[in-house]
């Protein structure tokens, strides 16, 4: 980005949202895996703003911990007990001031619920505004529909001021230019301003969009830049909004990779959020959603019906129908169908996490397969080990947690109990059924030795005229003439 002055970025926060019926504030609402304030600071950092800085007032320190967290230098404003968004800019410069910040040259302000708006439209925001010498310049755009939103009035071209809905006039409501609520100021321009903007409105609020009246009248240049792309100045103020900003900013994430070489083969049920990344000839198949951090690396296949949070997925490995979150699965492993892979899963190079296997702070080594029916909890799985099907790792003693260790090439029965903490060492066979309940040294077959006790005829004695017993009557009726017929050759 080139080289333009912006004093600071102001992004207004503190407004209760009302709309959205919710116990979560507004600007909480994630969309694309962000919430919208993490949206606003992302696109306002793109300016390079020597401050960056957040007003908020609902739910003041959820809002004021989402906004550390997603920046750590942002500059919270406390918006005072007076309301409205010329209040809250109020509220901005004082604590600007606060901060030994010159409030002088261009400062921009954006809302923090519009999610879409990006660094690329406010740096042309700026060349406007730098370029033409303004006092002030707003976004705008032309909706078919634009109720709700504050209209431009113009006279003559020249943006003369900015009526909001409730306030406006019939006349007024036929405009369909509408405030996107972004804005550079002069900042001289617009503290002065602010000083005479009361609250006699039909809100009774400050409101911010009384200074391009103002700088109008002063004989200030006020321009209104129109952006053709509507969707990059909507407001998420419902939860309708908020589900149609979500599809659009999805379709347009799922469309870049696509451009970047990943086959999708449905992209209206691939959900994708911003901060995954994927590499050129990844494939997702038909209702994939890739949340958090996930990274993908080139040739793997993901889907169909796999969810999947915070996961690195390496070169040609396969998921199919998985639920999984931050685990790492190496290059050529194998995953699902129906796999829940949890927090802590680290799966080696060609591994394999089969159908019905559930894995927590597992790691799976190279070649290693856990094929089928098997929970892997707390447990360290060599390389090239197999371990049967319907086992368990018994981590949990009811009061504390426990690690297990089995070894490189080793080949567990079906049906094993790992009661942690136990080692099993390299080249370990264990039967099917067998309870390891005490280390096994490499090399050696473990098995549980329980006799097993057949109690004939009990079923023809204790079920007698049940399906069993009349199938059991049969089939030893059948055994006894063959055994008849073998015995008279
Ligand atoms: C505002 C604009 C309107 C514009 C629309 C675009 C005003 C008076 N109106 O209306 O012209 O078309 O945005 O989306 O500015 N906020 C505060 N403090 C407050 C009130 C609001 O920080 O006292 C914040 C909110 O958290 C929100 C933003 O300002 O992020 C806009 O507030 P909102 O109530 O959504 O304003 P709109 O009615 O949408
Ligand atoms: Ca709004």
């Amino acid at each position: 980005m080139d080289q333009l002055p912006a004093a600071a970025v102001v992004i207004l926060a503190a407004g209760a949202g009302t709309r959205m019926k919710s116990a979560t504030p507004k600007v909480l609402n994630t969309v694309a895996g962000r919430t919208l304030l993490g949206h606003a600071i992302a696109a306002g950092r793109e300016l390079n703003p020597s401050r960056l800085c957040v007003v908020v007032r609902h739910e003041r320190d959820r809002v004021a911990a989402e906004a550390l967290d997603f920046d750590a230098s942002v500059l919270i404003a406390d918006q005072d007990e007076i309301p409205g968004t010329g209040r809250a800019v109020q509220c901005a410069l004082e604590r600007l001031a606060a901060d030994g910040a010159e409030l002088t040259g261009p400062l921009v302000v954006t809302a923090a619920d519009t999610p879409m708006l990006d660094g690329g439209i406010l740096a042309e925001l700026m060349r406007s505004h730098v370029g033409g010498g303004n006092a002030v310049t707003v976004l705008t755009t032309h909706l078919a529909n634009p109720t709700g939103y504050g209209r431009i009035v113009r006279h003559g071209g020249a943006v003369v001021g900015i009526v909001e809905e409730k306030d406006a006039t019939d006349e007024e409501r036929a405009i369909t230019e509408v405030n996107a609520a972004v804005y550079v100021f002069e900042a001289e321009v617009l503290a002065k301003a602010l000083e005479g903007v009361g609250q006699d409105n039909a809100q009774g609020e400050v409101y911010l969009t009384d200074v391009v009246r103002i700088a109008h009248e002063a004989g200030l240049r006020v321009q209104g830049i129109a952006v053709d792309d509507s969707w990059t100045v909507e407001g998420a103020n419902d939860k309708v909004q908020l589900a149609a900003l979500a599809k659009e900013m999805n379709r347009r994430i799922v469309e870049d990779w696509m451009r970047e070489g990943v086959t999708v083969i449905d992209p209206a049920t691939t959900w994708i959020d911003v901060d995954v990344e994927l590499a050129p000839d990844v494939t997702i198949l038909p209702g994939v959603q890739l949340h958090g951090a996930c990274r993908i690396e080139t040739g793997a296949t993901i889907g169909p019906d796999t969810t999947l949070t915070d996961v690195e997925v390496g070169e040609d490995a396969s998921i199919v129908r998985t639920h999984g979150a931050l685990a790492v699965i190496g290059p050529r492993a194998t995953v699902g169908p129906f796999a829940y892979v949890r927090p802590g899963t680290y799966l080696g190079e060609g591994g394999r996490i089969g159908a019905f296997v559930e894995t927590r702070n597992a790691t799976i080594g190279a070649g290693s397969a856990v094929s089928h029916l098997t929970y892997v909890g707390d447990a360290t799985i060599g390389e090239g080990t197999r371990i049967g099907a319907g086992s368990v790792f018994v981590n949990d003693d009811g009061v504390h947690k426990h690690h297990s260790t089995v070894g490189d090439h080793a080949r567990t029965g079906s049906g094993n109990l790992f009661v942690a903490p136990v080692m099993i060492g390299d080249g370990v066979y264990t039967g099917a059924g067998t309870t390891i309940r005490r280390d096994v040294p490499p090399g050696a077959l473990a098995v549980t030795t329980t006799s097993q006790r057949n109690i004939e005829g009990w079923v023809l004695r204790s079920r007698p005229g049940s399906p069993a017993a009349e199938a059991a009557a049969a089939a030893l009726a059948e055994h006894k003439d063959s055994a008849e017929k073998g015995t008279g050759e």
